[in-house]
Formats: structure tokens, C-alpha cells, sequence
């Protein structure tokens, strides 16, 4: 199957105005949720990439319908003792990290054994991160070098925790709040702070949830086997598949484009704050708020004097899925941009710190790399000519989507494999592209 592309152009220029598809994490999030509630629930714009798609087909298993109607999908929950299986289940998260640990929350009650299986790069990652506090409930996790597959059998005499999460991972976090859903009494979580879709979900749908901070973490105390009735979410559009068009504007010339409905949720958008300080013009317009979450136009221009930028520890967390991207703009800016403790890049799809760096070096950026901290030496000349190929990136959807972007602002002529790897997250992604002017083929 021919599954590469191959882009000989930089993009020309384009004024234009997109939408991009549903945000995943709250996609993924609204799927399980409304798989827990009783009665009907709606959800409205929601990702039809194959993670999601994962995520329904997951519910499926487990005893759950759901419909595809014009508008919105409709999930029929029954509950939070809802899921509904009389054999052995095996469950293929595919490619979902996210999906993958939050579901093994959600099963901590399962009274039958459920597998749960991933394609080759989710099985890969660890799951000690999740299997360790799902433990301390009182279910039991079966795995063989804390990787995939993980069976769980879950366990009618839960008690509820008290979890310090120290990564700064939304999957850990959310993985037990969903376990806590499930429990009685009232688990106490103290997390490093990440994205909190998890969190607004939970108060807008009603469940009994406390939060409050203390220094720099998140305090949550969630009320177990507290059900909850089916819900409408509309989902807005992922900052994450944003950020792609965001730098193909900056780095493009002489453009414009305007992003309509997006989530600009404060934990995402460490992206924002990274591009403004490297002199981008990026401004936020039409800002609502919808069930907790900000929803916003975003509109930029093509940038024309990026300087570097020392991105502080503090914005690992609000930029995690964007640092390839980010790094790709770091290249393109004046100046001597930094990173710190990067680490957990590499726990991604793919080892994202290691890919990101070879691919700056491959094409003539001088990067100094000391253990998870870099410093990307920018060249605002920088443009290729050649011939450049990228593979072997256990098809990392974000690491094709930073090729494309790479390919269309700095030149060269490029191969790039695996171009099925956006139906993870974005599968208009080439679509969109090309509707700005991209010559793809
Ligand atoms: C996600 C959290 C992040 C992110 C992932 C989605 C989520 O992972 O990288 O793409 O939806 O909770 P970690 O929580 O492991 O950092």
C-alpha cells in the first residue's frame, strides 16, 4: 500500500480561515463518561479519529451502545455498574495511551477478567503508572513488564486512596479519578499540575468533586458510586492539531489564518505562551466559556522576526504534545532557544525527545543535548535543498504532522512515510493542508 507522501514545494501564501476537528482528551473522556451515566448522552463534534473510534468500540465490548446520528453520537449509559460482559473481553486500545490507561480506571469494578491489548508502539509504553494506584483500590493487574497486555479483574471490595502523582500526567490523574468514580468513600488525589478536562467534566456533569490547591499541585477529592444522568457536550476543536497550522503560518510567507472554536483551556496552551514570547502575533478573539472549558478564534500571521526562547520547566506540562513542533520553530528563530527535562517525550507514541533531536540535526540545525535538557541553535536562513526522507517513527502522528510543516516552510524534497498515521488524531489533516495550498502528493 502506497502509504507516503511526497511535498518538493514550500507552501505559497495563503489568507484563510479553518476548523479543526474535536479535541481528543476530551473526546476520549466524554466517550467513557457518558458510558457511565445513566441514560442517554450526546456528544457533539466528536473526533472521529481512530483513537476515539477505539474508545467507542471499546464501550461496545463492554455491553454500551452508541449511535452515530447527524450531529452527535448517542451513548446509552446504564450506570456506574453499567458495563456488561458475561466472558473474557479483550479490548484493543490501538494506538491510545490515553484510552488505554483511563479505561483501566473505569474497570476497576469488572467483575470479569478484561484484557486490554495495544498496536506495536502502545506496547511499548509503560503502564507501572497507572497499574501501581489502580492496585491500592483493591483490583487486580496482571502484566508482564508493566507493558501491554494488562488484564485486570476488578474487585467488589474497592476502598478508596490517597494518590501523590508526581509526573504531571493526565492519564495517571485521570485513570484514578475514574477509578474513584467507582469506589465508595472519597479518594484523595494531590497531582503535579496537568490538563484538567477530567476535572471540568466531572463538576459539569455533577459528580462530587472538591478542588483546591496547594503550592504547585492540585488537590482532588472525588465522592464514590455517586451516579450521574446522561449529559450534551459539544466538543471544541484541539489546540494540539492547531499548533501544526499555527507555526505553517508563521513560517509561511506573507499569510494569515484564523482558527474558529478551539479549546484554549489554560493547561493546553503552554504552545501560546512559548510562540508569544518568541515574537509571534497570535490573537485570541470571540473567547467563550463552555462547561469550564475556554473556547476561542485564534488568528495569526506569518512571523517575521522569531527570536529564541528559554522555555521554563513549568510549561513542560501545558505544551507536552507541541515540543516537536515547537522545536521545528526554535530552529527557525534567532537566538539560542532551551529546554528542560524533557524526559517524558520519550514515553510517548514514539521516543519523541530522541526523533525530534536527530531530525534538527539531520537537517543542519546545531543541537546541544545534556541527558532530557537542549539547546537548539536557530538559523531564521535555514533552507533546505536535497533530497530529505522520514520513517521509522513507530508512526507517530505528530512526528509526520511536524515533517509536513518542516517540509512545507524550510524545503527540500521530501519523502514522508506513513502518512495514515494522522488518523490517530487528525484524520482531515492533509485535507486541510492542501486546501491552503500545500502541492502534496
Ligand atoms: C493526555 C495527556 C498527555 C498527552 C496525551 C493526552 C490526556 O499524556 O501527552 O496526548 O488526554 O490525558 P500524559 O498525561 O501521560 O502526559
Amino acid at each position: 500500500m502506497n502509504n507516503h507522501i511526497n511535498i518538493r514545494q514550500k507552501i505559497s501564501s495563503f489568507n484563510k480561515q479553518i476548523k479543526v476537528e474535536g479535541d481528543k482528551s476530551i473526546s476520549i473522556r466524554c466517550v467513557l463518561l457518558a458510558s457511565q451515566a445513566i441514560g442517554k448522552s450526546k456528544i457533539y463534534n466528536l473526533l472521529e479519529s481512530e483513537d476515539v473510534l477505539h474508545a467507542l468500540k471499546s464501550i461496545k465490548k463492554l455491553g454500551i451502545n452508541y449511535e452515530k446520528r447527524e450531529k452527535y453520537y448517542l451513548i446509552n449509559g446504564f450506570g456506574l455498574n453499567g458495563f456488561n460482559t458475561n466472558k473474557k473481553v479483550e479490548i484493543d486500545a490501538g494506538n491510545s495511551g490515553t484510552l488505554a490507561r483511563l479505561l483501566l480506571g473505569l474497570l476497576v469494578n469488572s467483575r470479569k477478567e478484561i484484557k486490554i491489548v495495544g498496536d506495536k508502539s502502545l506496547s511499548m509504553r509503560d503502564f507501572s503508572r497507572v497499574t501501581e494506584p489502580l492496585k491500592k483500590f483493591g483490583a487486580n493487574l496482571i502484566s508482564k513488564k508493566n507493558k501491554l497486555p494488562v488484564k485486570i479483574i476488578g474487585s467488589d471490595y474497592l476502598r478508596p486512596i490517597y494518590y501523590e502523582e508526581n509526573i504531571g500526567s493526565a492519564q495517571c490523574k485521570s485513570s484514578v479519578m475514574l477509578a474513584a468514580l467507582k469506589t465508595p468513600g472519597i479518594t484523595k488525589i494531590r497531582a503535579k499540575k496537568s490538563r484538567n478536562h477530567s476535572e471540568l467534566l466531572f463538576k459539569s456533569i455533577k459528580v462530587p468533586i472538591k478542588i483546591f490547591n496547594i503550592g504547585r499541585y492540585d488537590c482532588i477529592e472525588i465522592e464514590g458510586q455517586k451516579n450521574f444522568g446522561g449529559f450534551n457536550y459539544d466538543v471544541p476543536g484541539d489546540i494540539s492539531s492547531s499548533s501544526f497550522f499555527l507555526v505553517l503560518t508563521l513560517l509561511a510567507k506573507n499569510s494569515s489564518l484564523l482558527i474558529k472554536k478551539v479549546n484554549i483551556n489554560h493547561t493546553r496552551t503552554g504552545i501560546l505562551q512559548i510562540l508569544n514570547k518568541m515574537n509571534a502575533n497570535i490573537k485570541i478573539k470571540n473567547t467563550k466559556k463552555y462547561k469550564g472549558e475556554l473556547v476561542a478564534d485564534i488568528f495569526v500571521r506569518s512571523a517575521n522576526n522569531l527570536r529564541s526562547f528559554k522555555c521554563p520547566k513549568s510549561l513542560n506540562s501545558s505544551a507536552i504534545d507541541e515540543f516537536l513542533i515547537i522545536f521545528l520553530i526554535a530552529a527557525k528563530a534567532k537566538g539560542i532557544s532551551t529546554f528542560e527535562d524533557l524526559g517524558e517525550l520519550n514515553k510517548k507514541e514514539s521516543p519523541r525527545l530522541d526523533i525530534g533531536v536527530k531530525f534538527l540535526r539531520d537537517i543542519g540545525v546545531k543541537v546541544v543535548r545534556k541527558k532530557d535538557n537542549l539547546k537548539i541553535y536557530g538559523n531564521p536562513n535555514l533552507n533546505l535543498n536535497g533530497k530529505f526522507s522520514m520513517k521509522n517513527f513507530r508512526k507517530d502522528h505528530r512526528v509526520f504532522m511536524m515533517t509536513c510543516i518542516a517540509a512545507l516552510t524550510i524545503g527540500g524534497n521530501w519523502k514522508i512515510f506513513d502518512s495514515n498515521s494522522i488518523n490517530s488524531s487528525f484524520p482531515n489533516f492533509l485535507k486541510i493542508i492542501k486546501n491552503l495550498g500545500a502541492k502534496i502528493k
